[in-house]
């Protein structure tokens, strides 16, 4: 040990994890999580529940379990509520997702039956392509803000939840710039009284969690609550908030790849990212509102990775490109093509060509896993806690919050190393530096 551990409180009683937005992630990690408590499936992709942190020395052979070695929730204490405006219930929604093969939702049917949206608070003009009709009515934006902050509250009564945490996992809301009502608190919920149209549903959800002290993590690539009102809200209530867009598919290759071609100092002419999917998320996407949300996110990743004004020679003026492509027959089966043109020694070109045929919920739903277990955790720990943004998950985001002052840190592996450093402070062990002058003494 090289430190005394921090103060984080035990996990006691149930978790509540309330979902805005019960589609294709949302289903697929409900029903996974199900399967998984009645022993059917495995994990797969959680590091919370797969992962092994090292501790002390290589010659030590310490390497418990995530799970074994910072105090996280069981997922037998997990209880799940969402939103959505489409009034399916869970079951009928991850049917119509595809995700999932019906032989394993039905030996889950009678828990995602159960499972039945309440009302959204949705506003047509942010989301163009759904139409749905379990919407909820209020005469102002706080009014709905305050209807929300009910259903949480009986939610937590009826099942006897000892915490609850909020994650998104609805659909990308189209492009927002910080406006004058999202600067400070005061000016949001004047907005809110005042049915500002830049205060989009998103930012509804994400203040009821923070007024009542809900963790809020944010799937989407939305602005959310990246507005300085909700981060004020956050500091005072003292709620861990994280976001944007979960790392999946393309980006997660990027920011594998990426960090290698830089390690090694290969150039790069130029990345072309194109993709088919056809579930309701693409739909929603093809939007060119929505999507523009989406490319932003997208799009940042390689200018903070590469550091073109670091290596100006190798990557100074890149192209990059990324294209989405509704295409249904393909639903949540997403196919992503890359390819990228790369140069070595002497500036001698090269090409390496990517065919990621991955499936998008598939590979979200471990992530939101994680996000629930971490962010109770850090719930649970005041030094933590009191920081509002929390960049050590920045692992699980493709548009990771940071400091105002700071710029993201995109690279997977520096972000799992955070994130493991993050977990050996919090337990007052030591963190690991990978010098090891040590082992030659
Ligand atoms: N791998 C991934 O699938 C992945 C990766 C990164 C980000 N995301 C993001 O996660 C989100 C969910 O993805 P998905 O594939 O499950 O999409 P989806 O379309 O299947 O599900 C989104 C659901 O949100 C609902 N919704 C929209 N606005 C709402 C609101 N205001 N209140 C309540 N419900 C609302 C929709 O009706 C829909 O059922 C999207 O924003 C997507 O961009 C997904």
């Amino acid at each position: 040990m090289s430190a005394q551990p921090v103060h984080i409180d035990a996990p006691k009683g149930k978790l509540g994890v309330l979902i805005p937005g019960m589609g294709a992630v949302a289903t697929t990690f409900m029903a996974g999580v199900e399967a998984i408590r009645r022993h059917l499936a495995l994990p797969i992709g959680s590091l919370t529940q797969m992962g092994t942190v090292r501790l002390g020395r290589r010659t030590d052979k310490r390497t418990p379990l995530i799970k074994d070695f910072v105090p996280l929730a069981q997922l037998d204490d997990l209880v799940f509520a969402g939103w959505d405006l489409f009034k399916d219930n869970a079951y009928e929604a991850a049917l119509k997702a595809g995700v999932l093969e019906r032989a394993l939702l039905d030996s889950v049917k009678d828990f995602l039956k159960r499972l039945r949206p309440m009302p959204a608070v949705f506003e047509q003009k942010f989301v163009k392509n759904l139409h749905g009709e379990n919407v909820k009515k209020g005469k102002n934006k706080m009014d709905l803000a305050e209807r929300l902050m009910d259903d949480i509250q009986r939610f937590k009564k009826h099942n006897r939840l000892s915490r609850l945490i909020m994650i998104w996992c609805g659909s990308t809301e189209i492009f927002l710039k910080p406006r004058p009502v999202h600067h400070s608190l005061a000016a949001f919920e004047k907005g809110l009284r005042d049915n500002s149209p830049d205060i989009a549903p998103s930012m509804i959800y994400a203040y009821a969690a923070l007024k009542l002290g809900v963790p809020f993590a944010n799937g989407a690539p939305n602005l959310t609550v990246d507005i300085p009102a909700l981060l004020e809200l956050a500091l005072q209530n003292r709620v861990p908030v994280c976001g944007k867009d979960y790392k999946t598919g393309q980006t997660l290759m990027k920011t594998i790849l990426a960090p290698g071609l830089k390690a090694r100092l290969l150039g790069l002419h130029g990345w072309f990212s194109t993709n088919i999917l056809g579930n309701r998320d693409g739909e929603v996407l093809d939007d060119p509102e929505s999507f523009r949300t989406k490319e932003e996110s997208k799009l940042s990743v390689l200018e903070y990775i590469l550091q073109p004004e670091l290596y100006p020679s190798l990557y100074k003026g890149f192209h990059h490109k990324v294209r989405i492509n509704y295409y249904p027959p393909r639903g949540d089966n997403k196919e992503g093509w890359d390819n990228l043109d790369i140069f070595g020694w002497l500036g001698y070109p090269m090409q390496i060509k990517i065919d990621f045929l991955c499936r998008d919920s598939i590979l979200a739903a471990p992530l939101v896993l994680d996000l629930v277990l971490f962010l109770d955790l850090a719930q649970r720990c005041p030094e933590m806690a009191r920081k509002g943004i929390q960049e050590w998950l920045s692992f699980y985001f493709k548009s990771p919050m940071c400091a105002p002052h700071l710029y993201p840190e995109h690279d997977l592996f520096i972000q799992l190393m955070k994130l493991k450093n993050t977990l050996r402070y919090l337990r007052g062990e030591e963190l690991i530096t990978h010098l090891g002058l040590e082992y030659y003494d």
